[in-house]
């Protein structure tokens, strides 16, 4: 596909009410969801929204913001990417925020104050997506923030690849209630659901295909249904007939896929741990050492650990099953293929 014609955008600035796209799915979040706005005294709550790029976290997030702003509820839009990384750049952005959403008064309060009182009048949805960008003042926000809103009021909503904090159920930092809501591929139906409104005059075994081939990552399947989407259009332009619209010759979209992912990846020489990872699925610190023919240092494997498409599992870490079938496409290699390559370094040990 041709990223120059993808509409498909990495959101950024504040979704505005009226830009709401199409959105299936995610049930059990947004009753999560719901059932605190109708709560009549709501309990001041963090929902911590993980999962791997384009899995849908941003939109779940604008999602969240589109139903309390058509609702007539305060809610707030944030992104740690659009913040200076000190508490002083958080409020600076609140402030901002606040102004966007008609919520800072007309006297000269500061932006905690502001908020405090808009709490005072109704519960407040405060949305800060790319929480991961702010994991330098991550301390700051959990105990000097949130540990001063009140305990009843607001409802934050975080979304991060990963969460550093310790957001189980069982820990409640600063003495808020913390719920993970970890995200998966959506289901076959969803998927389904989702295609169908892209291209709703395609046959029923081609939409089947791209939701079995796309494992129903949201991402994927917008790329995917996007390219056919344009082909068609140059079609009715230049009626030729139309290619398989799923070729196997690694397509744009895997690679698309796989430096979405990959850019996480900041530390370059954990590149070749990841291929190992990609080979076999996973492995310790001392066969991805041996697989990259050097010792991984144990901060390169909790670096490793960190990322979001990498888990650990019962004998180490763990590449997520979808990633590595995405990164096998986007090399554009065979796991016999990748194996034949790396074997050497490997040392037999996995003949
Ligand atoms: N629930 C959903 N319904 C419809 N499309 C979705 C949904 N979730 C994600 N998408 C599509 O997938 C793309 C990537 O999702 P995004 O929220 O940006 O992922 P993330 O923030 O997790 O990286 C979006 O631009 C959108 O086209
Ligand atoms: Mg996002």
């Amino acid at each position: 596909m041709n990223s120059k014609r993808s509409t498909v955008k990495i959101m950024t600035a504040s979704p505005n009410a009226t830009d709401h796209r199409v959105f299936v799915g995610r049930h059990p979040q947004l009753t999560l969801f719901r059932d605190w706005l109708s709560s009549p005294d709501p309990p001041t709550t963090v929902y911590a929204v993980s999962g791997i790029g384009g899995i849908g976290k941003s939109q779940l997030l604008a999602h969240l913001y589109h139903i309390a702003r058509t609702s007539g509820q305060n809610a707030l839009w944030m992104d740690g990417r659009a913040c200076v990384r000190t508490p002083q750049g958080f409020l600076d952005h609140l402030a901002s925020a606040l102004i966007l959403s008609d919520m800072s008064g007309s006297g000269p309060d500061s932006p905690m104050q502001s908020l405090l009182h808009a709490i005072e009048t109704g519960p407040v949805l405060l949305v800060i997506d790319n929480f991961e960008a702010l994991s330098a003042i991550a301390e700051w926000w959990t105990y000097g923030f949130l540990g001063s809103l009140p305990d009843r009021g607001v409802l934050a909503v975080l979304a991060a690849r990963t969460f550093a904090i310790p957001s189980t159920t069982l820990h409640s930092p600063a003495d808020k209630h913390w719920v993970q809501v970890p995200l998966d591929p959506l289901s076959q139906s969803e998927a389904h659901s989702l295609v169908v409104r892209t291209l709703p005059s395609f046959p029923w075994r081609i939409r089947q295909q791209i939701v079995t081939k796309t494992g129903g990552h949201p991402l994927a399947l917008t790329l995917v249904t996007e390219r056919i989407h344009a082909q068609q259009t140059a079609m009715t332009v230049d009626p030729q007939p139309l290619a398989d619209p799923l070729p196997n010759d690694a397509p744009p979209f895997y690679q698309v896929l796989s430096s979405h992912w990959l850019r996480e990846l900041v530390d370059e020489t954990l590149q070749p741990a990841v291929d190992v990872l990609t080979l076999i699925g996973s492995a310790d610190q001392d066969i991805l050492s041996a697989g990259i023919g050097q010792p991984l240092t144990t901060h390169q494997y909790f670096s490793l650990a960190s990322l979001s498409f990498i888990q650990p599992g019962h004998d180490g870490l763990v590449l997520h099953d979808l990633v590595r079938t995405y990164l096998f496409r986007g090399y554009g290699r065979t796991p016999a293929g990748l194996h034949a390559h790396t074997s050497g370094s490997l040392g037999g040990r996995f003949g």
